[in-house]
C-alpha cells in the first residue's frame, strides 16, 4: 500500500526516537542541568514500537531511521535495532548517534542490521566540542566514527550545526571529513518555537513540498511536522488511526512548535 497525504506527498518515512534522554547536553538542543524525564509507563516499550512499526510499514513506510535523544543510551537497542532489521518491507534502516558510544557498540549494530549512520559532530576541536556538548570528550567520538569506517558502515554521513563554530574549525572537519570519506553535511541552527528551520544542505530534510515524514516520539505520539504542535497518541488512538490521522493532518508546511524540543521529538 502506497500513503498519500492531502498534498499528494507520499509518506513513506518514519523517525523513531527512541528515548529523550542523552549523555550530552549540547548548548542548542538541552539546557545546562538537562530535562525532566518522561515517567517510565508513557515511555513505549520496543514491542509496542514494532508492532506500530509493522502496521505503519503495511501503510506505506519503507524508510526508519532511529533518533533520539541519544539512542545507544537506552537499554536493549541492539535487540531492537535486530527486531527492526527483521521487519520485512523495510528497505532502508538507519541510525543518528552523537557517536559516543560507537567505539564499543559499531559492530553488533551493524550485526544487528544497520550499516548506514548518520553522527552529529559539530567541531573536532577539543575545547570548542567540550564546551558545545557541555562535556563531551571528541576523540572518543572520533574513535568511534574511524571503529564504524573500519567495519565498512556505508555511507557514514557527519551532521554539523552551522554557525557555531569557526571557519579554521569548518576547514578542519571538512579535512576530516575527506581523509576518511564520510559524507560532511551542515545543518542550519534552528529554532522550533520561533519556526525558524531551513533545508539541511545535501540532504532531503526542510523542503516542505518534498516532506516524506512522519514522526514517531519516545511518549508515543505521531508527529506529521517537526514544526507543528499536532500530535496522535498512538495508545490512545491505536497504531491503524493514529497513522491515517497524522497522514490526513499533515500540514502543507510547519509554522512552529510551541510544546516539543528536538531532544524529544528526535530532530
Ligand atoms: N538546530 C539544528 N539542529 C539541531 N539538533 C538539535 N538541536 C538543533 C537545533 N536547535 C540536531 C543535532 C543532531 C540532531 C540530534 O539534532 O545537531 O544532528
Ligand atoms: Fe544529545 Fe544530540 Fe541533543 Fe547534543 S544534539 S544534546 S548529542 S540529542
Amino acid at each position: 500500500m502506497l500513503m498519500y497525504d492531502s498534498f499528494h506527498r507520499k509518506i513513506n518515512y518514519l523517525r523513531i526516537s527512541v528515548t529523550d534522554r542523552c549523555n550530552f547536553r549540547c548548548i542548542y538542543c538541552m539546557p545546562e542541568e538537562g530535562v525532566k524525564s518522561i515517567p517510565h509507563q508513557q515511555i513505549l516499550r520496543y514491542e509496542e514500537i514494532i508492532d506500530f512499526v509493522k502496521v505503519a510499514v503495511n501503510f506505506g513506510i519503507d524508510k526508519v531511521r532511529i533518533t533520539g535523544g541519544e539512542p545507544l543510551v537506552r537499554k536493549g537497542i541492539i535487540s531492537f535495532i535486530e527486531m527492526l532489521s527483521n521487519i520485512e518491507g523495510i528497505t532502508d534502516l538507519s541510525l543518528t548517534t552523537n557517536g559516543y558510544f560507537l567505539f564499543e557498540m559499531a559492530e553488533s549494530i551493524k550485526k544487528a542490521g544497520i550499516s548506514r549512520i548518520n553522527i552529529s559532530l559539530d567541531t573536532i576541536n577539543p575545547e570548542k566540542f567540550y564546551s558545545i556538548t557541555r562535556g563531551g570528550d571528541v576523540n572518543v567520538v572520533i574513535k568511534g566514527i574511524l571503529k564504524a569506517k573500519e567495519l565498512g558502515f556505508n555511507p557514514i554521513k557527519i551532521n554539523a550545526v552551522k554557525s557555531i563554530q569557526s571557519d579554521k574549525e569548518i576547514e578542519e572537519l571538512k579535512q576530516f571529513a575527506k581523509q576518511y570519506n564520510l559524507e560532511l553535511r551542515f545543518i542550519q541552527l534552528m529554532n522550533l518555537k520561533e519556526g525558524i528551520f531551513s533545508k539541511v544542505e545535501g540532504g532531503e530534510g526542510g523542503s516542505c513540498e518534498l516532506c516524506n515524514r512522519l514522526r514517531l516520539t519516545a511518549d508515543g505520539y505521531l508527529m506529521p511536522c517537526l514544526f507543528s504542535n499536532i500530535k496522535y497518541n498512538i495508545r490512545e488512538y491505536g497504531y491503524e488511526k493514529a497513522i491515517q490521522l497524522a497522514v490526513q493532518n499533515k500540514p502543507a508546511c510547519g509554522k512552529n512548535n510551541q510544546s516539543r524540543h528536538f531532544y524529544n521529538i528526535g530532530g
